[in-house]
């Protein structure tokens, strides 16, 4: 076992090299200002950054979404980065963790290491030391790939509607000819750009952008890149997303949102397959396959001169357009069983079905989310119902409401509402004894948690039983100890 102090040894030189990847690393600190440090350098060197403030919710994140590395601080409040490291480690999270600590303190970055960390960091960070750190730690031999073939990201759907799509997807995947996907909101625009990308010959990466988030000032540097110090704050080189996807795709998503002045540019890159990079004179060709999407109406857009036609023209070389739920309702049933399955998967529950009836009352419904909104349905109830079958009096139950689900809600999220307090549950409506229980656990445990400041040791020391037992039950009931100390710290 070693450990090495990167920010002592500065032997290779800052931004020695590219990623040529676009890694995800989850940053996790309750300092928003120090995520928001490390977040910035990090992105500036290519990597997609995910972000968390709680241990509970940086395991969450991670499981969900399985980032090809984690910089993890030690010192949090409620869930420290020890504990956070061991439950991503119980959880099976084996891609590298990398600790950051705030005194050098030898004995926690032993543990840390012991715990399987891959390497350890003293704060205040040097920006040298944390990117090769970072560099290393992605190029070690522990990392896996984050895309495994174990059900998740699966394409559901047999309706003549979506199979219809799918075929014209899998026909044009091959060629180089820009597609445009349009589509109501979470019909799935994503899921079939990423399907293209990987029945095509471009095993390159797939980058994408999504231009309706990023502020208009940057979004020419973030397509293009830029030279170092072509403008106040860009530090050093920064390789665009069009140069990241040469030989690959590069996904422009949300197109109806970027500016008439970066669709100008934008067009120009298309037309001549060359980029110019901020600060930069020297073009540099490009060989890119353009997937765009958006959920507006581009042509009404162009009438109302917010986009422009030349550039549409160029952009809907194939237009693909993902039916909306209610044009492919065969695939509801389909869709309930998969998600069933995964969410109940993520909440360790076994084999959750739906019967028949429960399905039927989910496929009646209108889905102005469409599948992200059924998606979150079906979550929610595996989640609430804990139970491996779930009858249509349990939709029903969570359909009237009674357990307070925010209405109209399709944002992606596993949060769960906050717990019911013991006056909104109908006990006596509950049949089996097991499910009282149970609900009667959650409710206590919820109850220590307040009572103990949300401090998990301590609670877990009251309750007289093992910390690993108490996560494990937080697990199981789905108890967000973050969300419920938002939520009752202020009263508390
Ligand atoms: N055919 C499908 N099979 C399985 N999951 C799907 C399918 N279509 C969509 N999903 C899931 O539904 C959610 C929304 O999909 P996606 O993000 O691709 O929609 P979108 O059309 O891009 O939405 P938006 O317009 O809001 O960006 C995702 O969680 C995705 O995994
Ligand atoms: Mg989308």
């Amino acid at each position: 076992m070693h450990i090495r102090f990167h920010s002592l040894t500065l032997s290779r030189p800052l931004y020695a090299k590219i990623p040529t990847m676009s890694k995800r690393i989850l940053v996790v600190d309750d300092e928003i200002d120090i995520v928001e440090a490390i977040a910035n350098i990090l992105s500036l060197e290519e990597y997609a950054i995910l972000k968390a403030y709680r241990g509970y919710d940086a395991v969450k994140t991670a499981i969900k979404e399985k980032p090809d590395l984690i910089i993890l601080d030690v010192k949090m409040p409620v869930m420290d980065g020890m504990d956070t490291l061991h439950e991503l480690r119980r959880k099976g999270f084996d891609n590298p963790v990398i600790v950051i600590s705030g005194h050098g303190d030898v004995k926690t970055a032993v543990e840390a290491v012991r715990l399987g960390a891959f390497d350890f960091l003293e704060k205040p960070l040097s920006q040298n030391g944390l990117l090769i750190a970072v560099q290393n730690a992605l190029n070690s031999p522990t990392e896996t790939e984050t895309d495994e073939p174990d059900g998740q990201n699966q394409i559901i759907g047999q309706d003549p509607a979506f199979i219809q799509c799918l075929r014209v997807a899998e026909r044009i995947a091959p060629t180089t000819a820009p597609v445009l996907i349009t589509g109501d909101t979470g019909t799935g625009k994503e899921v079939i750009a990423r399907y293209i990308h990987e029945h095509s010959k471009r095993k390159k990466r797939f980058v994408e952008v999504n231009c309706a988030a990023i502020p208009d000032e940057l979004i020419e540097s973030e397509l293009f890149g830029h030279i170092k110090g072509s403008f106040t704050g860009a530090i050093a080189d920064k390789t665009g997303k069009f140069l990241a996807a040469d030989g690959g795709t590069l996904f422009l998503d949300e197109i109806g949102d970027m500016s008439l002045k970066t669709q100008a540019k934008v067009l120009r890159a298309i037309q001549e397959k060359i980029i110019i990079p901020v600060g930069s004179n020297t073009p540099i060709s490009v060989n890119v396959r353009i997937i765009s999407a958006t959920n507006k109406n581009l042509a009404h857009e162009i009438e109302e001169n917010r986009f422009r036609e030349d550039l549409f023209y160029r952009l809907n070389v194939i237009e693909l357009k993902m039916p909306s739920l209610a044009e492919r309702k065969s695939d509801i049933p389909l869709m309930i069983d998969y998600f069933a399955m995964i969410s109940g998967k993520e909440n360790g529950l076994k084999q959750v079905r739906f019967t028949d009836d429960a399905k039927a009352l989910l496929a009646e419904r209108d889905y102005p989310g469409n599948v992200r909104e059924l998606k979150n349905l079906v979550e929610r109830i595996v989640v609430i119902s804990q139970k491996s079958t779930i009858s249509m009096e349990d939709v029903k139950m969570i359909l009237d409401n009674r357990f307070d689900i925010p209405a109209g809600d399709f944002q992606e999220t596993t949060a769960l509402p906050v717990a019911p307090g013991p006056s909104e549950i109908d006990f006596f409506k509950i049949n089996s004894l097991k499910e009282f229980r149970d609900r009667i656990e959650r409710l206590f445990i919820i109850e220590k948690l307040k009572q103990n400041k949300f401090n998990i040791s301590k609670t877990a020391e009251i309750m007289e039983t093992p910390r690993s037992n108490l996560y494990k039950k937080l697990e199981q009931y789905d108890i967000d100890v973050k969300e419920l100390e938002a939520y009752y710290g202020k009263k508390t």
